[in-house]
């Protein structure tokens, strides 16, 4: 097996594949390319180290390289590990522990102390990350989870249609100083990116038509089938954080769910507009220290994680 990084793998067809089968995820080459160029987080960096068996792509790690801010204030670069996919024809061969070595040691080599990684304890890979060091942010668990399912009338259609019309455009500018004005007392993912925020959009993390935002706020959600998925409500009043949730359920034709909800705040206006509560989540954060330290010696409980920051 030889192990090469993303920029000299010269034929990335294969990525397509392998990403289409591991997450039923769809990206093109050239749309990686883009982002390989915008998304500051991928910039300078491998991208991402592939495996290469008889000639043949047999897995991917990706590789990013992201700004927090640790609990002195300063800037810590962190390790972030995403994509990682294994060909099914040559699972269970070591290919993923030997890709995720090299992203480690990568990381290493840049005097980076922290390597994180999103993922969800149903599936396989979960079991390898905690066998290779990986362990959750608990502070992420602790955030919960919020649904409402609005009443309509029985004749209504389960189905409707969606808002027809040009959607509008987002102020993304807007959306990182809100966000950095609310992260501000924080550590953690602190440092929202232009490029970075572009890509989410772009991958449909959150959509237009069904996001809005303000100067004392901002609603980031993505719908299916009618239901809205929130992925940010950032309120720096009460009076806003309701609109914002009001707003959401307007747009919405069935449900809303609001994933990983952060801001007391928000959480509070939630339950108050009778939004039910629920715990923890099967996705989670995870870290693995790359040097002599603690996450505890980096982060403290001002710790933020916004699902708008998903790698
Ligand atoms: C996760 C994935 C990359 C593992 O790739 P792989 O090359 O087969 O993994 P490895 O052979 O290096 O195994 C690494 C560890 O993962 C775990 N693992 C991998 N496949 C497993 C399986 N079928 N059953 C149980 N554990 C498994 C084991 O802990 C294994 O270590 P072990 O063999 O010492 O027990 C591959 O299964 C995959 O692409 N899955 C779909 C995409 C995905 O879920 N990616 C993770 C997103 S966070």
């Amino acid at each position: 097996m030889q192990i090469i990084t993303y920029h000299e793998l010269k034929d990335k067809t294969d990525l397509f594949l392998l990403w289409a089968k591991s997450f039923g995820w769809l990206c093109t080459p050239k749309q990686m390319d883009h982002w390989v160029k915008t998304d500051e987080r991928l910039i300078g960096t491998p991208v991402g180290v592939c495996a290469i068996i008889d000639g043949n792509l047999a897995g991917f790690v990706g590789i990013m390289e992201i700004p927090t801010r640790n609990k002195h204030g300063d800037t810590e670069i962190v390790g972030g590990i995403w994509a990682v996919s294994t060909r099914p024809m040559y699972a269970r061969r070591g290919v993923g522990g030997y890709l995720l070595e090299a992203a480690e040691k990568h990381f290493r080599s840049k005097g980076i102390r922290l390597s994180l990684l999103t993922t969800s304890r149903t599936l396989i890979s979960y079991r390898g990350y905690v066998s290779f060091g990986y362990r959750e942010i608990e502070k992420v668990n602790s955030y919960a989870h919020y649904y409402k399912i609005p009443q309509r009338s029985a004749k209504a259609d389960p189905f409707p249609p969606g808002p027809k019309g040009k959607a509008p455009k987002l102020d993304l500018e807007q959306i990182l100083s809100n966000f950095d004005r609310y992260a501000r007392n924080h550590c953690g993912f602190t440092n929202r990116l232009i490029g970075a925020l572009k890509e989410q959009q772009q991958m449909g993390y959150f959509e237009s038509r069904y996001s809005t935002v303000q100067d004392d706020g901002h609603l980031l959600s993505s719908s299916q089938m009618g239901s809205l998925s929130v992925w940010e409500i950032i309120a720096f009043k009460q009076k806003t954080a309701r609109e914002l949730i009001q707003r959401a359920v307007e747009l919405s034709t069935a449900g809303v769910y609001v994933r990983y909800v952060f801001d007391p705040l928000v959480a509070a206006t939630l339950e108050k507009m009778s939004f039910r509560k629920d715990p923890g989540s099967y996705g989670v954060l995870m870290a693995k220290p790359l040097a002599g330290v603690t996450i505890d010696d980096i982060y403290d409980d001002t710790f933020l994680w916004s699902s708008a920051d998903f790698f």
